[in-house]
């Protein structure tokens, strides 16, 4: 998970884009609709995202779908959520697959029901040659459980003798996270004016400019994408190192 070398992000644009895809169901309460209806919307704006970000020259974008958490969630609403998934699969691969889309499902496949871990399989297969953008949903996901669920894997290799505990660095941990062929985020939006992670992408976020928009998700498009990289741009990325004296 390299860092860019730069140091200012001047024009630069963000190779990996992370987005919170939230308030979904604040913009079909607005219009007296059910949640669901909102969730729908919000698959427009996820393909609307795929194509701006296309567009733009971003080469990965991931999105969470759904998380850890949502399983609190009213069961009908998980199951539309499940059933989104399904439609946009159905609907868009053969496009994504034309367009050189990449597609990974990141999370738990624990859980899932039988056909959904069928689809994801199948999608990942079909686009495994692409190059062209690399779209990564989180699905079932939550960074702690990512976490956990890698230093277990981990932690039974160390028992099967394939490592040692002394050999464990960043660069090995991560290559059990489910994020082991991606780089670091490096702009993480969240929309619907809501200030936190929630669990997302916990261990890549680590030094990724942070952008919060009011704008709720069904509403997104290239118009918030390109407002939120402009924003990115605008940052002096450190890495932690000071901004050089001035002249
Ligand atoms: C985003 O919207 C949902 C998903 C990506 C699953 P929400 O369902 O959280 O909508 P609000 O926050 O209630 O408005
Ligand atoms: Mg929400």
């Amino acid at each position: 998970m390299a860092q860019p070398a730069q140091s200012s992000s001047q024009a630069i644009t963000p190779r990996h884009v992370a987005i919170i895809m939230d308030g979904n169901g604040r913009w079909a309460r607005q219009r007296n609709r059910p949640r669901t209806f909102g969730h729908a919307e919000g698959v427009e704006a996820l393909r609307r995202t795929v194509e701006a970000a296309g567009d733009l020259g971003v080469q990965y974008l991931t999105v969470f779908g759904f998380s850890t958490e949502h399983w609190r969630r009213p069961a009908e609403e998980v199951n539309a959520l499940f059933d989104l998934l399904r439609l946009y699969v159905a609907r868009d691969l053969d496009k994504l697959v034309r367009e050189g889309v990449r597609v990974r499902v990141i999370g738990g496949r624990e859980g899932l029901q039988r056909d959904i871990a069928g689809i994801i399989e199948n999608a990942e297969q079909r686009t495994k040659h692409n190059d062209k953008l690399n779209l990564t949903i989180a699905f079932n996901y939550g960074g702690q459980d990512e976490i956990v669920r890698a230093a277990r894997r981990f932690a039974e290799d160390v028992v099967a003798g394939k490592l040692k505990a002394v050999d464990l660095d960043h660069k090995i941990f991560e290559s059990y996270l489910d994020t082991e062929d991606l780089p670091a985020a490096d702009l993480l939006i969240r929309t619907s004016g809501e200030f936190r992670l929630s669990n997302f992408m916990l261990w890549q976020s680590a030094y990724a400019e942070l952008v919060f928009l009011d704008v709720l998700w069904p509403d997104f498009g290239k118009a918030a994408l390109t407002q939120a990289i402009d924003i990115y741009r605008g940052r002096d990325r450190r890495y932690g190192g000071s901004a050089p004296e001035p002249a």
